[in-house]
């Protein structure tokens, strides 16, 4: 069996691009519809409420494009939103946490695990709770690093001020003696070069883009959903705020230009999708 309908894959903005890039080079065959809700972003210092209500509102849009799967890239809105998605919408649909923990739980030799996020995600204690519930005994040191986020948008992804500021919200983690580091934002695979120089040889970085790809893949192959062989999968990018910045530093990630990214308003579709339930 095969499914040749896209996956849809949505984030807050730019960041989701690192689990398409990973989609990609893993599943080469598989379109893919993103949405980058890039005039909502950053969804990391909002409430969880507002989060869910974006991240609903996001998929209904992929939804509206025949998705077999829809994948929140988003970090954020996968820790608070992730089983509101599952029960509302009739597709599977993955989020980045899990994968990222069953990778680090792996990787671990000492037990010790730190994560790091948006301060939104590091509030659930979504990675806290999933990681003790696979492994009672592990010990997990979690940190917000908000300004990794304006950082990676600003393309700053070295230099001194961005390793300063990793060093300052690092060094408490180092100091917990953690050996293993859940990158647990869409941005901050993009880091890994100053985070991995911070901490030197003796930490595992886990890189949440690569697991879910994995994850993904896993779904498809075990539902006979993965698509037919062909040369020319659909790529289509659309954007909640004008695409031109998207378009270029987006390009950067992909290492390949992202062609037509179309602008979308989701408030209008709310507005009129609830016209038409009232009529
Ligand atoms: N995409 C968000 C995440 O992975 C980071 C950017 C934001 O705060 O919206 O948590």
């Amino acid at each position: 069996m095969s499914d040749a309908r896209p996956i849809g894959v949505f984030d807050s903005g730019i960041g989701g691009l690192t689990v398409v890039r990973e989609i990609m080079a893993l599943l080469p065959n598989e379109s893919i519809v993103y949405f980058g809700d890039t005039a909502r972003v950053p969804y990391g210092t909002k409430s969880p409420e507002v989060v869910r209500s974006f991240a609903i509102q996001d998929t209904r849009f992929l939804m509206k494009h025949g998705v077999k799967m829809v994948v929140a890239a988003c970090h954020t809105a996968s820790s608070v939103a992730l089983d509101d998605l599952k029960a509302a919408f009739p597709v599977p649909v993955h989020g980045v946490i899990e994968p990222g923990v069953r990778a680090a739980l792996k990787a671990t030799r000492n037990n010790t695990i730190g994560v790091i996020g948006t301060r939104a995600t590091i509030l659930t204690g979504t990675y806290e709770r999933k990681l003790a519930a696979l492994r009672k005994n592990v010990r997990v040191e979690s940190r917000a690093c908000p300004l990794f986020v304006p950082l990676v948008e600003e393309g700053w992804l070295d230099g001194d001020i961005t390793r300063g500021t990793a060093a300052v919200y690092l060094d408490p983690l180092k100091e917990k003696g953690i050996d293993t580091l859940i990158l647990g934002c869409t941005h901050y695979p993009l880091l890994k070069r100053v985070i991995g120089d911070f901490f030197g040889n003796g930490i595992c970085l886990i890189d949440s883009a690569e697991e879910t790809a994995r994850a993904i893949r896993e779904t498809l192959q075990s539902n006979g959903m993965e698509s037919p062989a062909r040369s020319d999968p659909e790529l289509l990018f659309f954007v909640s705020d004008i695409p031109a910045h998207f378009r270029e530093v987006g390009g950067q990630c992909l290492g390949r230009p992202l062609g037509s990214v179309h602008q979308v308003n989701l408030e209008l579709d709310e507005l009129s999708r609830s016209r038409n339930h009232e009529t």
